[in-house]
């Protein structure tokens, strides 16, 4: 099965930027690597169109549980789909963080996207006291068994294991941790595809997808500059 790699540009860019770099990705050969994009919301269209026929996907960085209503600034599902993501992003550390959305929260809005033909990429993953007071797995367990909707089929949906300390830091967790806890994750989700998240470059990225029980990688910063992201698309292909 093909590597998946995905960018969440998070709230990067300008409209000219996000042009560029959509165009210089969408021209990368993609050979064997699934690659979605995840813009900010506002430049969905913007991207669609720069990677119009070629076969780059779209993805949102987070939507909201319900299908439609009096939710100032939000997002919905459906609009996701309307402008083309065939994707979207739910349970985001920064969002669980910044925003205080449980599990429960992000349940709900996997089951939605689903609902409306998404893909959600659910994302789980510990903190750096969790992880010294030996608790990783617990957390993550716990995450996972509180996140993915029950009645979800594994074809339904994607996780994203990204260590919280590991995001936008350079640090990212030993080839064996990785092999340890996506094993564990995948005992948990009845062997779900579960992607890693957390400082994926280009220096590190055939080391990461090189194994087996990584599906792919949910990329943050090294998504924003396309010659690097273009390097973890290759180490994808090569893997
Ligand atoms: P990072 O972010 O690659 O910049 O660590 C990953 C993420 O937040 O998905």
């Amino acid at each position: 099965m093909s590597k998946i790699i995905a960018g969440n540009w998070k709230m990067h860019g300008t409209v000219a930027s996000v042009r560029a770099l959509a165009a210089a990705v969408a021209v990368h050969p993609a050979k064997d690597a699934e690659v979605i994009l995840c813009p900010p919301a506002l430049f969905l269209n913007e991207v669609a169109a720069a990677i119009a026929g070629s076969s780059v996907k779209l993805g949102g960085q987070d939507c909201h549980e319900a299908a439609e209503g009096a939710f100032t600034g939000d997002i919905s599902a459906a609009m996701l789909k309307g402008v083309g993501c065939t994707h979207v992003i739910v349970g985001h550390s920064e969002r669980r963080r910044q925003y205080s959305e449980g599990s429960g929260k992000v349940r709900q809005k996997a089951a939605r996207a689903i609902a409306e033909g998404l893909t959600p990429i659910i994302c789980v993953g510990e903190m750096q006291k969790d992880r010294e007071g030996g608790k990783a797995q617990e957390v993550v367990e716990r995450q996972v068994r509180e996140s993915v909707p029950e009645n979800a089929s594994l074809s339904q949906f994607l996780l994203a294991y990204e260590p919280v300390w590991a995001i936008g830091t350079g640090r990212t967790p030993t080839p064996d941790d990785i092999v340890a806890m996506h094993r564990f994750v995948r005992g948990v989700a009845s062997a779900a595809r579960v992607l890693y998240g957390g400082s994926v470059k280009g220096a590190n990225a055939a080391e990461i997808l090189r194994i087996a029980e990584v599906a792919g990688a949910l990329v943050g910063g090294a998504s924003l500059d396309a010659k690097e992201f273009g390097e973890i698309i290759d180490a994808a292909a090569a893997a």
